[in-house]
């Protein structure tokens, strides 16, 4: 079983290892991006250092990926306002086809001889503890993980990324929510390879804990931490979902038991069309309701934490008003799909659109809801109660049930329909994006009617009614 987990592993090793000619062309687009930064920073009346970030300054991106890294630093005494002019205007000078895109602060991405380039402004802070913003800490980053690779342990991130990709919890955008490159490297330094962090996982406890430089200060209170070497005050995996920490355990587990390269290669399903949709709610005698709207105009790390916060308040409110829902998600056109060149802004300005889906276990109650009062032993709220009631003829009662006052009462929507047609659904509380979107028009699907949404979504509903691990 060992030489054959060895076998696949070696495999991916060589297949996720770039060779010497596509390190040879990655590193050249690099030194252009840098020296054209470095002529764009001489013209500007500050001097700033240009530098390589990322997994392609340590060696350790897996072969295929081209985006590269690179960080102007400015002294920390410049005005915010100007390092963020300074960093466009480097930017622009750098990559003059880019767009801009925002983090904590606006930066330019665009292509160079064929590889995706981030060109970040960043301040040249003394530690990470100094930082002005969350991009400073990067360049400790690749100063602490430079000192401590090799080839050996780079090729073991290699494989470690691999899998992290293979089973989809690969990316701390949010909405992955999986683990990050630098989380990754600091995994695999701790357990000192690939085959260890897997034997570990397979028996984590979470909150999992690491702080490689007993930093000892910070608690966090999420499922995995790992203080970050460079800053006591940061935990590099808080982005990382329990989901995703749990999926790692399953294929981890799953990988030991039963070694193969499937793990390794990402895959989408196949996308599931209207009759498959329509197969599988007959099969399962659920009621699918789902509100279709344009995307808002916003990047998917606003996007995706806004639909999650949706579609939680959404579904509560179903539960709430009896309508049980069994499962949800939310879906939304890809980012790759939503843009139509690299001058357009990775946002939904062209026709995206996202999908709030619940699927429901009851989704008719009757006409009555009960409605419990005070125990009738506190006086002054259960007289309140009793009088409210007392000569409504809609209402069934007040009568005693153990010690309290109850009553029957209209309930005010019957069917998750009415409810999904009605103004309640904007009291619930939405992202605000989302909940703009959804006042400039939605859909309101019911049943039979999300097949359509297999246009669009095939992938998505495939998922859904097929889940895995
Ligand atoms: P990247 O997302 O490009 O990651 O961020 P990476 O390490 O280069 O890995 P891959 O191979 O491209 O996927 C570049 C650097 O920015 C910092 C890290 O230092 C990372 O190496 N970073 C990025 C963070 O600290 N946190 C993040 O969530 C993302
Ligand atoms: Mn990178």
């Amino acid at each position: 079983m060992s030489d054959e987990f060895d076998a696949v592993v070696e495999r991916v090793r060589v297949q996720a290892s770039p060779d010497a000619d596509e390190r040879e062309r990655l590193q050249r687009a690099a030194e252009t991006v840098m020296e054209r930064a470095r002529e764009a920073v001489a013209a500007l009346p500050v001097e700033a250092e240009v530098i390589q970030v990322g997994s392609t300054a340590r060696e350790t991106w897996t072969a295929g990926d081209r985006d590269v890294d690179v960080f102007v630093a400015f002294p920390p005494e410049l005005p915010r306002e100007t390092l963020e002019e300074y960093g466009l205007e480097v930017g622009h000078a750098v990559l003059p086809d880019g767009r801009e895109e925002y983090a904590e602060h606006p930066y330019v991405v665009g292509e160079c001889e064929g590889y995706d380039v981030d060109l970040v402004p960043c301040y040249a802070v003394e530690d990470a503890t100094a930082i002005q913003s969350a991009v400073d800490r990067t360049p400790f980053h690749t100063r602490y993980l430079e000192s401590r690779l090799d080839d050996e342990l780079a090729g073991e991130i290699r494989v470690t990324k691999q899998f992290l990709k293979g089973i989809g919890v690969y990316g701390s955008n949010l909405r992955t929510r999986g683990f990050s490159g630098y989380l990754t490297e600091l995994l695999v330094l701790e357990y000192g390879g690939f085959r260890p962090l897997l034997d570990a996982a397979a028996d984590w406890h979470p909150p999992v804990k690491f702080d490689p430089e007993d930093h000892g200060r910070a608690s966090f209170d999420d499922p995995l931490v790992v203080i970050d070497p460079t800053d006591p005050e940061r935990n590099v995996a808080a982005v990382c979902s329990a989901t995703n920490v749990a999926r790692f355990q399953h294929y981890a587990r799953d990988l030991l038991a039963d070694p193969r390269i499937a793990l390794f290669e990402a895959s989408e399903p196949m996308p599931y069309e209207a009759a498959t949709v329509a197969e599988a709610l007959d099969r399962r005698q659920t009621t699918p309701v789902a509100l279709r709207f344009s995307a808002p105009d916003v990047v998917e790390d606003q996007l995706w934490p806004q639909l999650r916060k949706s579609l939680a308040s959404l579904t509560d409110e179903l539960d709430r008003r009896g309508f049980d829902v069994i499962r949800s998600a939310a879906f939304a056109t890809d980012a790759t799909e939503r843009t139509d060149g690299p001058e357009s802004e990775v946002t939904a300005d062209d026709g995206a659109e996202a999908v709030l889906f619940a699927e429901l276990e009851v989704a008719e109650r009757p006409a009555v809801v009960r409605h419990d009062g005070p125990p009738v032993h506190v006086r002054q709220h259960a007289t309140g109660f009793y009088e409210k009631y007392a000569d409504d003829p809609k209402v069934t009662g007040p009568y005693v049930d153990g010690d309290r006052y109850v009553v029957e009462r209209s309930r005010e929507f019957e069917t998750a329909t009415a409810f999904l047609h009605s103004d309640a659904v904007f009291d619930v509380s939405l992202g605000p994006h989302v909940e703009s979107a959804l006042e400039s028009g939605h859909e309101v699907l019911v049943g039979d009617d999300v097949t359509e949404l297999a246009d669009t979504f095939g992938v998505q509903l495939a998922r859904y009614f097929d889940p895995k691990p």
